[in-house]
Parts: C-alpha cells; sequence; structure tokens
C-alpha cells in the first residue's frame, strides 16, 4: 500500500493488561488515508484487543495514541464514533428482534422535529444502502429470520455506510459465502477510493 503523508491515525508503545494477562505489549501501529490495512496474526495474538483500543472498547491501556498528530485518548466506543471510527466486530453483533431497518441505523434513527422517529424514510433509506451493497431484502422484516450470512453482510453494511473515515473489520468473512466475500471486497475498495482507511483482520 502507498503511504503518503502522515498517518491518519498512530498508535505507540501500546501496552495492554487484562488482570495478570498481557495482550499487548509496546505495539506500534500507523493507518493511512486511503490505506487497506491487513492484519493477520495467530489466535490470541492481540489484534481484537488492539482494533478494540482503536474503537474506544477498551479505554483502559498504556501508550501513545494519536489522531491526525494530535494525542487522543477516548473514554467510550461514542468518543471514537465521533472521531469518525467504526468497528465490525468478530462477533456479530445485531439485534435480532428489530427489523432490517433498525439494525442499519441502530441508535441513528431519523427522527422529525418533534423527535418521533421516521420509519418510512428510514425502511426507503435502509433499502436503497442495502442495495447499494448488492443486498435485496424487505428492510421491514425481523432480521433474526434472515441467514446468518445475511445478518453478517448487513451489519457490514450498517458500518460500511456509517460515514466513518476509518473503518476496521474484525474477522467479517466467517459466515459469508465466496460471492459475499467479493462483493464485500469491491465495496471496501470503494470506500478506500473515496478516502477511508480500512484494517482488515484475517
Ligand atoms: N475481555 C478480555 N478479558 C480477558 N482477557 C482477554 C479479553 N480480551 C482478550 N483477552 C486475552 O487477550 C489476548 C489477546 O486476545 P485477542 O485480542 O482476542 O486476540 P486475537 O484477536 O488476535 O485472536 C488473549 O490471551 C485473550 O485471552
Ligand atoms: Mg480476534
Amino acid at each position: 500500500m502507498p503511504e503518503v503523508g502522515s498517518p491518519i491515525l498512530e498508535l505507540q508503545g501500546i501496552t495492554k493488561s487484562f488482570g495478570g494477562v498481557e495482550a499487548l505489549r509496546g505495539v506500534d501501529f500507523a493507518l493511512h488515508a486511503g490505506e487497506i490495512h491487513g492484519l493477520v496474526g495467530e489466535n490470541g495474538a492481540g489484534k481484537s484487543t488492539l482494533m478494540k483500543i482503536i474503537a474506544g472498547v477498551h479505554t483502559d491501556f498504556s501508550g501513545r495514541f494519536l489522531i491526525d498528530g494530535a494525542e487522543t485518548h477516548f473514554r467510550s466506543a461514542r468518543d471514537a464514533h465521533a472521531a469518525g471510527i467504526a468497528m465490525v466486530h468478530q462477533e456479530l453483533s445485531v439485534a435480532p428482534d428489530l427489523t432490517v431497518a433498525e439494525n442499519v441505523f441502530l441508535g441513528n434513527q431519523p427522527t422529525n422535529a418533534l423527535g418521533l422517529v421516521q420509519w418510512r424514510r428510514m425502511a426507503r433509506e435502509a433499502g436503497e444502502q442495502l442495495a447499494r451493497f448488492g443486498i435485496d431484502v424487505d428492510p421491514m422484516s425481523r432480521l433474526g429470520d434472515l441467514p446468518i450470512g445475511l445478518q453478517q453482510l448487513i451489519e457490514i453494511a450498517r458500518v460500511l455506510f456509517s460515514g466513518a473515515r476509518i473503518v476496521i473489520l474484525d474477522e467479517p468473512t466467517s459466515a459469508l459465502s465466496p460471492p459475499e466475500v467479493e462483493r464485500l471486497f469491491a465495496t471496501l475498495r470503494r470506500l478506500r477510493e473515496e478516502g477511508a482507511a480500512i484494517v482488515f483482520i484475517s
């Protein structure tokens, strides 16, 4: 990958322990805009832990964390979101009892001036987003009724189209068929062309 300019995200000397277990020791990591950064390593190497630090899930660690060259310390995943960072977790984290549309807009539902959820708009926009990703599904169907691969794709689509400039995917292809994986890769390349930086753990 070309590395032009300074990194948008940089971690220096990151150490993280869980109780007595050291998951990361002195790890350095840099990410540039327009880059798809692959992260490979054996089980338990600390890949998910490192990415959860970036996504504001783990806030208790030592080392330096810089965004656009400025030192930062997220206190929550909400802080990471506000900084334009979104993550697809290794464990599927959808809400099976909610509709497809509600899942696409989880925590981010369009409301009118009175604060009421705009259901029709939400369904239409969710359908459009999923269609962009090649997913043809009724936005009002219950997510938990769909095949697991489709649920995973919908979760990925939600994160990819959340407008984040740094997108982290933690082993996202486990439940996907080969054509679905190909569709995911094509979408990642498109996002990269739009200037996003992507971390892909496999
Ligand atoms: N929430 C946690 N509590 C305790 N130990 C954890 C937790 N998350 C990860 N670990 C430990 O940290 C190490 C790294 O795990 P992880 O980051 O999940 O590795 P990877 O994603 O590379 O497989 C492992 O030894 C794992 O057991
Ligand atoms: Mg992992």
